[in-house]
């Protein structure tokens, strides 16, 4: 069995930190080290303040750390000792050179490779863990059989699918685990000893198993058919607002038909995260170096029907403010992509923020966790920014508030009394369909929603 072993993992990002978090908390007898070469990640994952939200995370950190889970700066010790690597290391869509905006950006992968190289002595197996496009592990490969003392890194896949604000949930209780390995009997030996560490608490069945190709390929697969469900509704609600349909209820209607299901049907601004858009260009991008132009034009159209989407909802807002905003308060409630999480990446309140600030308004932006990676996002437009916790202060004076983020702290908020310190006619726009709009219609708000009727005084 697997007893006693080293895990380390490479990377303590919002993958990395809560993966190993639950690993340690479930196999109590091994050994788990998450290494990562910005020490400030690492010496906030070893303080009071760790350097992600997600809910239920701090406790378990706490139950855990200097027990069986170690965070720590030196990676080449880690490497030496551990008998299991995981590798979690950013691939962002590339920004220079070939590929340049679609690629997948595999400098922090392969420098990973090298040091892991550089390091390893003995028998190892190397996980991926990042999404990475398919047949990176081949690549991987590669680089290790340039080792020339002894050495045996076998490469296995087992991409992360938990989703931020649920991580811990997500792994926890996870819909299925793939595991992905050459068909040798080294591959399955590896794969064997990623099985038995999940084996601890997911159910036998719920673990798949396959070769490296599948398994890689299923990461970009469940994302793009994620993101594709998002863009699809996202269609529609364009549809109900020029149809008078209501997209909350088309969504039920569709959602109900067991084939189709209910999740991932609810219409909004736009879909952001670190994902979803990297994950299909990045398909898209070998997709062409296949020659297969039709695929990757099929799955290019759902990135592009999420900027259209984007962009839909500030036309909206700027025609509905008599076609200006300059000089106006604009209040936008919500800027994480999504609730429950502080991460900013590819939010769509990042391109509403910047659509407004073009037309020269000036942006109240709050959000109960993610203010301080919005003053990064924005850093270069400071002048005409305002940070501000408080959702009451951040409306005063405001001509229209946006939300941007479905956050439950915005759906109880005494919109009543908001209305009284705002800049009359108000208008909300609710780009995630979280509030009663015919109760704030009542209030005197001109209200409008996505796939849903303008209710304008
Ligand atoms: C996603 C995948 O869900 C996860 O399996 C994968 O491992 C990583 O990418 P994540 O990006 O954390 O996870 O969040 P997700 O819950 O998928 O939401 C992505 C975006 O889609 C968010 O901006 C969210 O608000 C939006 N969304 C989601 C919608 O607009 N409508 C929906 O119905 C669902
Ligand atoms: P994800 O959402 O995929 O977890 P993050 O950006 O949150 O992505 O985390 C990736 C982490 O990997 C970052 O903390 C980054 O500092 C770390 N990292 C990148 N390259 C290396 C490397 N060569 N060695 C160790 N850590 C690395």
């Amino acid at each position: 069995m697997s007893a006693g072993k080293n895990i380390l993992c490479i990377g303590a990002g919002y993958v990395g930190g809560p993966t190993m978090t639950v690993i340690a908390a479930k196999c109590p007898e091994y050994r788990v080290t998450v290494v990562d070469i910005d020490k400030n990640k690492i010496e906030a994952w070893n303080s009071d303040r760790l350097p992600i939200y997600e809910p239920g995370l701090d406790e378990l950190v706490h139950r855990t750390r200097n027990k069986n889970l170690y965070f720590s700066s030196d990676i080449e010790k880690g490497i030496r000792e551990a008998d299991i690597i995981f590798v979690s290391v950013n691939t962002p869509t590339k920004t220079f050179g070939q590929g340049a905006g679609m690629a997948a950006d595999l400098q922090y992968w392969e420098k990973t490779a090298r040091q892991i190289l550089a390091n390893a002595e003995g028998r190892k197996v190397i996980v991926e863990k990042s999404t990475l496009p398919v047949r990176t592990a081949a690549a991987m490969k590669r680089i290790f059989n340039g080792k020339t003392h002894d050495a045996s890194l076998e490469v296995v896949s087992n991409p992360e699918f938990l989703a931020e604000g649920t991580a811990i949930r997500d792994l926890e209780k996870p819909d299925r685990v793939l595991i992905g390995s050459r068909e040798t009997a080294e591959g399955i030996r590896a794969r064997e000893e990623i099985v038995a560490i999940y084996a601890h608490w997911v159910p036998r069945e719920k673990i798949i198993e396959s070769n490296v190709w599948s398994s890689e390929l299923s990461k970009l697969a469940s994302n793009a058919f994620l993101a594709q469900r998002i863009s699809s509704i996202n269609s529609f609600s364009a549809l109900c607002e020029a149809t008078e349909a209501d997209i909350d209820q088309v969504a039920y209607a569709i959602g109900t038909d067991s084939r189709i299901g209910p999740d991932f049907l609810k219409a909004s601004v736009g879909f952001g995260g670190s994902c979803f858009r990297k994950d299909i260009l990045n398909l898209v991008y070998i997709c062409q170096g296949y020659g297969l132009d039709a695929v990757a034009d099929y799955w290019r159209s759902v990135v592009e029907m999420n900027e259209w989407q984007e962009q839909r909802f500030v036309r909206n807002m700027l025609s509905s403010l008599f076609n200006t905003v300059a000089g106006k308060r604009i209040a936008l409630f919500g800027f994480a992509f999504k609730a429950n999480t502080g991460d900013t990446r590819e939010s769509p309140a990042i391109y509403v923020a910047r659509g407004l600030l073009e037309e020269r308004a000036h942006v109240v932006i709050s959000d109960p966790k993610a203010l301080e990676n919005a003053r990064k996002d924005l850093e270069d437009e400071s002048e005409n920014v305002t940070f501000e916790t408080d959702p009451y202060k951040a409306a005063e004076g405001a001509h229209a508030i946006a939300i941007l983020t479905e956050w439950d702290l915005y759906k109880d908020l005494d919109y009543e009394k908001i209305f009284q310190t705002m800049v009359h006619p108000a208008f909300i726009f609710d780009g995630r369909n979280i509030l009663d709009h015919r109760k704030l219609f009542s209030l005197g708000y001109n209200v409008f929603g996505i796939g849903k009727p303008f209710l304008k005084h």
